[in-house]
């Protein structure tokens, strides 16, 4: 069975995010140069997005992983998630960047980024590779986006549905008939 049966399309090509990876790494690099900044890698569908970012980043910076699960189904969600990993080092005085795969509904990073801001952070910022805005219950936007797409179930590159296609390189179209 090939990995790309369940897929209804190439919604962003691998060539497309490579390109958009370097552009934000480059943004990064110029903004966040002389301030040693601690990126938060969100497990785990931001790990490719995030080994890919800091390669393209021609700074020093250190890197942190954070794991988290959401309590309920995701549309009953209150966003309130709990810490599966937390962080090893003090966020305190740190310039932070959150590296997260995609914004949704907005619950789940709007609870994350206020939990991580009580923690005395120089300054606290959020870097995602998607954004479905049709689908956001709270007002959250990432300060460094790479792609704001339409309100389709999505996959590849990272993310996945029910733990399988993280590893396909470029961003598909999940089709309905796998989930419904
Ligand atoms: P939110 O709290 O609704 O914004 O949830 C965001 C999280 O839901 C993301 O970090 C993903 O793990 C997951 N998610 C939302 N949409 C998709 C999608 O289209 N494909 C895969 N995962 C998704």
């Amino acid at each position: 069975m090939s990995l790309y049966n369940d897929a209804e399309s190439v919604l962003i090509s691998k060539e497309q995010i490579a390109q958009k990876v370097k552009e934000l790494a480059k943004t990064l690099t110029e903004e966040y140069k002389d301030k040693n900044p601690l990126l938060i890698c969100i497990l785990k569908g931001s790990f490719i997005f995030f080994a890919d970012l800091i390669r393209e980043m021609n700074i020093p910076v250190e890197i942190e992983f954070m794991a988290i699960s959401s309590y309920g189904t995701a549309s009953t969600s209150s966003g309130e998630v709990k810490v599966v990993k937390d962080t090893d080092k003090s966020l305190e005085n740190r310039h932070v960047i959150i590296i997260e795969d995609i914004i949704d509904t907005g619950l789940t990073l709007s609870y994350l980024k206020n939990m991580l801001a009580r923690r005395a952070p120089a300054s606290i910022k959020i870097c995602a590779l998607l954004d479905k805005p049709d689908r956001r219950e709270i007002e959250i936007e990432a300060d460094y986006l790479g792609f704001k797409i339409p309100n389709h179930f999505v996959i590849g590159y990272g993310l996945d549905y029910a733990q399988k296609y993280r590893n396909m390189p470029d961003v598909c179209i999940l089709k309905k008939s796998v989930y419904s």
